[in-house]
Order: structure tokens, then C-alpha cells, then sequence
């Protein structure tokens, strides 16, 4: 099968297809995934909070987020694999951020990075890009800056979120996300740009969706956004499976002779 690419993510926006995209944090999952013909991978920040048990994604290091780039890019074969660029690999100097994306392209086998912001952050997009590391430029609301805005807040400016976008695909970035924004200011961002638009929280006017897979499999515990919806409940098959391990074992059950050594 042959590998998405930024090209064939292109493509794909002019034929008007849709693109689907999940996070993914390991091999297995990351594996099923794939198989199951999502396009786009994405090593989120979100490790933080839904594998480390973190309230935000501030706390993951770059060195923690490239082993888990490892497993995901060796498991992957036909997924395009995106990595996020940790808080503050993306707000310290031009040079930093060089530095640590070439390491996602040299150290893993992943393809491509995220970055949050827009205009503030066009020079640094052509940067990468000029060091040919494609960018996802990643607008309207941005985790990383949860402490400045007080919150997760949904955006509405559309004027800036439009101009965000914008400055992102002139600087280079193959691909814009969209988080948290009304459906009405995602089409306008959709329809302002010519690269694929991926949206969360955002309508289903964008190219393509993405979720937090944790979320979407219903493996995440306690509040979960308004834009999730729950496709599978692993959280609650893993529980029965723990419930009966324990039951057999204690009641001498497991292991029976067949699961014995002659
Ligand atoms: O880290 C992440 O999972 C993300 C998605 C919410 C887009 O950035
Ligand atoms: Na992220």
C-alpha cells in the first residue's frame, strides 16, 4: 500500500475526499490503526494527560514524546505520521526549534511535525519547512497556551483564526488543524486556504477530523469535551477482562491443564 504523503494529503483536499486522523502513542495501537486505514497519525502532546494522567500537555518532554515517535513510526506503514512539537520546543528560539524537529525525522520514523500557532509563528513554519520538515500548523484553541487563556475556551475570532491560517499555509505548512472554532468559522478557514484542513471541535465542513484516541474508545476517565463521540468502550472491556482474570485465578480455575506444561 502506498504511504500518504503531503502530496497525496493534497490530493486527496482537491478530489474532495475526506481525511480521518487519531492520535496514537504505541505500536499495537498504533498498528490497528493503521490497518484500519486511518491516514494520518499523530504523536500528540495529549500523551500527557491521557497516558501520563496529566490536567494538561505542558508536563511531556521532547525526549519522552520521540519513544513514543519511535514506537508509533515503526508500526505504521501506510499512515503518515505526525509528531507534536512539546511546550516550549515551538516558543523557544528559531534554532531550538530546528534542532528538535530534525530529531523527530532523524530519530523515528515519523514524518512530519505540529506546531501550535499562526501568524506569530510563520517564520519559524518557513524555517522548518525551508529544512524540509513538513509542518501541521495548528490553530484556534491551543492547549499549550491553557494558562494565559484561563482555560479551554472555544475561538471565535474569525477574522484572526482566517489570518492564522493563511499565514500558516504561505509559510509553508502542508496542513492546518483546526481545534475548538464554530462550523461556520471552519469553512471559512477551509475555504481561505488550498492545503488539507483537519478539524476537532470544528464542524464536519473541514477536510478531516481527528479525535484523541483514548477519547474515542472510551478508554479516557472522567470529563471528556463536547466534541467526542465514543465509537468503543475498551475502558469497560478491559475491566470485565481484569474481572474475570481475577475471578478464575482465585477460584483455582486458571490456570487450567490445557494452559499447563506436560
Ligand atoms: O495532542 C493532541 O492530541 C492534539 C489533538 C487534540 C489535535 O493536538
Ligand atoms: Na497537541
Amino acid at each position: 500500500v502506498p504511504r500518504v504523503t503531503t502530496k497525496s494529503l493534497q490530493r486527496s483536499r482537491e478530489r474532495g475526499e475526506k481525511l480521518t486522523m487519531l492520535t496514537a502513542y504505541d505500536f499495537p495501537t498504533a498498528k490497528l490503526l493503521d490497518e484500519a486505514g486511518i491516514d494520518l497519525l499523530l504523536v500528540g502532546d495529549s500523551l500527557a494527560m491521557v497516558v501520563g494522567g496529566h490536567e494538561t500537555t505542558l508536563p511531556v518532554t521532547m525526549d519522552q514524546i520521540l519513544y513514543h515517535a519511535e514506537m508509533v513510526g515503526r508500526a505504521a506503514k501506510r499512515a503518515m505520521v505526525v509528531v507534536d512539537l512539546p511546550f516550549p520546543e515551538g516558543q523557544l528560539s528559531i534554532n531550538r526549534t530546528l534542532e528538535s524537529a530534525a530529531r523527530v525525522l532523524k530519530e523515528t520514523q515519523c514524518h512530519a511535525v505540529k506546531l501550535e500557532g499562526g501568524a506569530e509563528q510563520a517564520e519559524r513554519i518557513s524555517a522548518l519547512a525551508t529544512a524540509g520538515i513538513p509542518v501541521m500548523a495548528h490553530v484556534g484553541l491551543r492547549p499549550q497556551n491553557v494558562h494565559l487563556d484561563g482555560g479551554y475556551r472555544v475561538q471565535r475570532d474569525q477574522q484572526r483564526l482566517v489570518d492564522d491560517a493563511l499565514a500558516a499555509e504561505q509559510a509553508g505548512a502542508f496542513c492546518v488543524l483546526i481545534e475548538c472554532v464554530p462550523p461556520a468559522i471552519a469553512q471559512a478557514i477551509d475555504q481561505a486556504v488550498a492545503v488539507p484542513t483537519i478539524g476537532i471541535g470544528a464542524g464536519n465542513q473541514t477536510t478531516g477530523q481527528v479525535l484523541v484516541t483514548h477519547d474515542m474508545i472510551g478508554l479516557t476517565t472522567g470529563y471528556t469535551p463536547k466534541f467526542v463521540r465514543q465509537f468503543g468502550n475498551v475502558g469497560e472491556q478491559i475491566r470485565a477482562a481484569a474481572t474475570e482474570y481475577r475471578d478464575a485465578v482465585c477460584s483455582g480455575e486458571f490456570p487450567a491443564e490445557s494452559e499447563s506444561f506436560k
